[in-house]
C-alpha cells in the first residue's frame, strides 16, 4: 500500500516540476510578444488547475508517508538528527513553495485578461521564479530523505 503512495508522490512531483520547467522554457524561449500573451492567456488557467491538483496530491502523499515513517516521534525524541533536519528542510521549502503559489494564483485572478501594474508583474514573476528554484531544491532533499529511512 505504501508503495503505492510513495508511486503517486512520485508521480506528483514530476507533474509538479515538470510543469514549472515547461513553463519557465517557455518564457525564455518564446521570444515573440504576442505568441507569448495569446500562450499564456490560453494555458495559463488550465496550468494553475493542473499544478494546485498535483500539489494537493503531494501534500496527501507526502503527509502520509510522513506519519507511516513515524516522523513525529522522530521529532520528539531525535530532533538534532540528520533525518529531522532534512525533513525540517523538505518542510519549510515546501511552505514556502505552497504560499508563494496561493500569491502566484491570487494575482493570476484577478487580472486575468487584464493589464497588470508594476508591482502585480513584479510579485508574479518573482514568486514564479522563487518556486522554480525551490523545486530544483526540493528534489535534492527528498533524495537525501529517502536515502536515510
Ligand atoms: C512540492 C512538494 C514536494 C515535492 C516536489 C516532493 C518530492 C519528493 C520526491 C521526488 C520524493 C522521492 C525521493 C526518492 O525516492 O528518492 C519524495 C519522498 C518523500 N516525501 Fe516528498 N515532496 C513534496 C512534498 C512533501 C510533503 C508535503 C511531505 C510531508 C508532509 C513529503 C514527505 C515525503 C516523504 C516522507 C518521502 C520519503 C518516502 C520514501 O522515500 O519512501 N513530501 N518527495
Amino acid at each position: 500500500m505504501i508503495k503505492i503512495v510513495l508511486y503517486t508522490h512520485i508521480l506528483s512531483a514530476t507533474a509538479w516540476v515538470g510543469g514549472s520547467l515547461l513553463l519557465f522554457a517557455l518564457g525564455i524561449l518564446l521570444r515573440d510578444r504576442q505568441a507569448q500573451k495569446a500562450v499564456y492567456a490560453h494555458l495559463g488557467p488550465i496550468y494553475g488547475y493542473f499544478e494546485t491538483f498535483w500539489l494537493v496530491l503531494l501534500w496527501i502523499t507526502g503527509l502520509t508517508m510522513f506519519f507511516h515513517y513515524g516522523f513525529p516521534d522522530i521529532f520528539a525524541h531525535a530532533p538534532d538528527s540528520e533525518l529531522a533536519g532534512k525533513m525540517t528542510v523538505k518542510l519549510s521549502i515546501v511552505a514556502a513553495i505552497t504560499l508563494l503559489t496561493i500569491i502566484h494564483m491570487i494575482i493570476a485572478f484577478k487580472t486575468h485578461n487584464a493589464e497588470r501594474t508594476f508591482i502585480q508583474n513584479l510579485i508574479s514573476r518573482g514568486s514564479s521564479m522563487m518556486i522554480f528554484l525551490l523545486n530544483l531544491v526540493i528534489v535534492w532533499y527528498a533524495i537525501g530523505i529517502r536515502d536515510l529511512l
